[in-house]
């Protein structure tokens, strides 16, 4: 497993490009079993993520190619509709094959991603929702077995705003006998991202981005060719390596608007931001000042960059709490940043966090995608050297992280473990 070393102290200056959207690339991929033939995707982040969906789109049939960013999907050939447990609880995101399999070949059986339909991490969003379309659904030895004759419309109220049900249940109604009305929807640019691939394929919805999409079934969808939108958490976490080491960084090929809640915080904590049409530049004269943060659904302050923003009020210049509710165990880093120095206590879903002078360098461990990122940011700041290990999880959602840092002035580099 490779590890990262990094010496931290440097300010990030020059200009990087962020990728294609991890979380609207996966999705979109996924549509494409909507229809038979082939899509064109362009913009795709060079992902571990990427290469696990394409995977689990193999093992279904289609044939799917890789080149430069251009990921291509046959799905002419795709003759199975069982996503197993291997690659599901690799990746949460292969859970998104159940609404497509269901509408298109009216069954499916997916593995359950870690935990259990309802237990951390649950499903049972996504299985409701089938269920309203009229699928029947079971949960036996650790899989979902669906079937639907036909999938019929329905009206259906997610109780919580859930990215993932909202995008599977749009797919699944897609192809289904009349209409279909989601509330409490996810407004996620990565759904609405989704929503406008499916409209090229021929499916008709209004209302993404809004609290209530609404979607009309039809007969057939069509392949299509996609442009996947900029990722707006990797512009976050870039946005942070420029504020915690006080340079000054241009971020080309974003999306402004995607941030605006993270920006208007930096803001707050005294980071200068200038927008443009899809860039950013990020300058910090002065030291971070505490803030209070408390992540939401989109458009709030998103829960994936809650962590990056843990290590930025690590070093402010007084107190700051972070309130998560999104997820009840997303503060893994905290421990982490503790052995860099960090004063952050933790009580249920809150974290406090007690800037200190100066974090120190230290052997840290990665545990997801956005912690890892996390302590990324701390060691570009931390006195010394700091090795992480187990970055096959910032890979997940990373493109080359490691080569666009040090284009900025980051000592970093990457240790091939055995
Ligand atoms: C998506 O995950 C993202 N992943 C996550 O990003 C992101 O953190 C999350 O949305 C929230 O924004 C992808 O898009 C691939 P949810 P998802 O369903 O869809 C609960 C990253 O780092 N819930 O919006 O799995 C759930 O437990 C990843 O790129 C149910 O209770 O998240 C959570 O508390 C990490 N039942 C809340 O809803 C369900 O059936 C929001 O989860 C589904 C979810």
């Amino acid at each position: 497993m490779d590890a990262f070393r990094i010496i931290g102290g440097n300010k990030l200056q020059g200009t990087v490009t962020i990728s294609g959207a991890k979380n609207a690339a996966l999705p979109i991929m996924v549509a494409t079993l909507l229809t038979s033939g082939k899509s064109v995707l362009r913009n795709v982040p060079n992902l571990r993520d990427v290469a696990t969906m394409s995977k689990m789109l193999r093992l279904l049939g289609a044939q799917v190619t890789f080149e430069k960013n251009v990921l291509t999907v046959d799905t002419s050939k795709v003759n199975k509709w069982e996503a197993p447990y291997e690659l599901v609880k690799t990746m949460r995101a292969s859970v998104y094959v159940l609404g497509p399999l269901l509408a298109r070949f009216g069954q499916a059986r997916v593995s359950l991603p870690g935990g259990c339909a309802w237990g951390p991490r649950p499903v049972d969003l996504h299985i409701k929702g089938m269920q309203k379309l009229g699928a029947e659904v079971d949960v036996e030895h650790g899989y979902i077995v669906a079937r639907a004759k036909r999938l019929k419309g329905a009206h259906i109220y997610f109780d919580i705003s859930s990215v993932g049900a909202t995008g599977n249940i749009m797919m699944a109604a897609t192809l289904a006998r009349g209409t279909t009305r989601i509330e409490n929807a996810a407004r996620e640019p990565d759904i609405v991202a989704l929503a406008f691939f499916l409209r090229k394929m021929g499916a008709r919805i209004e209302g993404e981005g809004t609290d209530t999409i609404e979607i009309e079934g039809v007969d057939n969808l069509s392949p299509q060719e996609e442009e996947i939108i900029p990722d707006r958490i990797e512009a976050g976490t870039f946005m942070g390596a420029a504020a915690i080491t006080g340079g000054e960084v241009i971020l080309e090929n974003c999306i402004p608007e995607h941030v605006n809640a993270f920006t208007e915080k930096l803001r707050e904590s005294g980071v200068q931001i200038e927008e443009g049409e899809n860039s950013m530049r990020v300058k910090t004269s002065r030291g971070l000042q505490p803030v209070h943060v408390t992540t939401a659904p989109y458009p709030g302050f998103p829960t994936d960059l809650q962590a990056q923003m843990m290590s930025l009020l690590s070093i402010a210049e007084g107190t700051s709490v972070i309130t998560e509710t999104i997820f009840t165990d997303r503060f893994n880093h905290a421990p982490e940043l503790q052995r860099l120095g960090a004063d952050i206590t933790v009580d249920e879903n809150v974290a406090v966090i007690t800037g200190v002078e100066k974090l120190s360098g230290a052997p840290v461990m990665a545990t997801d995608i956005r912690a890892s990122a996390a302590l990324v940011l701390a060691g570009l700041v931390a006195e010394g050297e700091t090795t992480i290990s187990r970055v096959y999880h910032i890979d997940r959602g990373y493109e080359r992280i490691e080569e666009k840092l040090s284009s900025l002035g980051a000592n970093i580099e990457r240790m091939r473990e055995a």
